[in-house]
């Protein structure tokens, strides 16, 4: 298999970096990291997440933050919305592209939304008809794709199915989460065999988090069957309220290394991405979990 010659980042640190941390962290650094993401040449950045506040409080800024951020052009600026209330204030507040988020697990679903796997994809379908018509891109998690904090093993085949059902419903793509990054790279490979057999392989995304030190050679092993789509973290921040121990996503910086080594392009000034993680980390009063990053800013 060959390597995509061009791989598209989806830098999710303004949602998924920061949705975990238990002190709130004022709007206007979360719209300074979300511009200095776009100065670095990313082009597209989950800035929001509009769901209730009750269960992650993080995000209760979501209409701040989405009506606040200064638009650059060639970036999409998307936010998660797990429901039609969520979806009506993210039109609201001018979003352009949003996402719906399921899971391959059941205990997850359960945990995460409040439903079964069969009630969120009722719960999706509203979603996406409102969007289409308000001309809003949908995209879809699915999540614990490579296995669950509640139930362990979770099959290929039913992380195919919940990715077609997603597909199927409209998502022009569909992201798939190693929610606590216990994957390994041939599970990995054999997932995405299991879901290309349902969807393109150019409609697909990896979005791995980093817990056992893995996503970096899961990622290059699914580059290597053509994935083109990758969600990172800067400085790898991050995890999932409801899912213990889950630590960031895979960084963007490290991300970023690699595909320069593997001569693929992504448009990103890595030197400003590395920098952006530094301020944030130092901001937030966290480590930066990028070696990249680190390595850079001890240059
Ligand atoms: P629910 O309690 O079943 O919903 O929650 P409900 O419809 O019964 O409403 C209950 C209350 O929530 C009501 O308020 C609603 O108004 C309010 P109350 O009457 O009690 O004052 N509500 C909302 N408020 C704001 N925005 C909304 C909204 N919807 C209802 N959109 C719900 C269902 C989905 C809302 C809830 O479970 C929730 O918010 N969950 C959040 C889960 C979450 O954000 N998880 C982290 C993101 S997913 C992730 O990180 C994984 C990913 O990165 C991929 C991977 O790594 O695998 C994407
Ligand atoms: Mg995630």
């Amino acid at each position: 298999m060959a390597f995509p010659k061009q791989v598209r980042l989806v830098e999710v640190g303004p949602r998924d970096g920061l949705q975990n941390e238990p002190n709130l962290i004022d709007t206007a650094t979360k719209l300074e990291l979300i511009d200095r993401l776009g100065a670095a040449g990313i082009g597209y950045i989950e800035a929001a997440s509009f769901v209730s506040p009750k269960w992650v409080p993080q995000m209760a800024d979501h209409r701040d933050v989405m009506t606040g951020l200064k638009r650059r052009q060639g970036v999409t600026y998307a936010a998660l919305t797990p429901n039609l209330k969520g979806l009506e204030a993210a039109l609201e507040c001018g979003v352009e592209e949003v996402a719906v988020f399921g899971a391959a697990s059941e205990a997850f679903s359960q945990k995460n939304i409040n439903c079964s796997v069969a009630e969120s994809l009722e719960r999706f379908a509203p979603v996406l008809e409102r969007a289409k018509q308000a001309n809003v891109r949908v995209r879809g998690y699915v999540s614990c794709v490579l296995g669950c904090p509640y139930e362990g093993e979770i099959a290929p085949a039913k992380v195919a199915e919940v990715s077609k059902a997603l597909y199927e419903m409209g998502c022009y793509e569909v992201s798939l989460g190693d929610t606590i990054g216990v994957g390994t790279p041939l599970k990995a490979k054999r997932m995405i065999d299991a879901v290309r057999r349902e969807i393109p392989i150019d409609k697909l995304a990896a979005h791995f988090h980093d817990t056992y030190g893995q996503a970096l050679a899961n990622l290059y092993a699914v580059l290597e069957e053509g994935i083109g789509v990758v969600d990172s973290s800067v400085a790898g921040l991050g995890g999932c309220p409801y899912a213990k121990g889950a630590s960031g996503n895979v960084a963007s910086e490290d991300v970023v290394y690699l595909l320069n080594g593997l001569g693929i392009d992504t448009g990103i000034e890595l030197d400003r991405l590395a920098e952006t993680g530094t301020w944030i980390t130092q901001t937030i009063g966290r480590p930066n979990r990028s070696k990249v990053g680190v390595a850079l800013a001890a240059k």
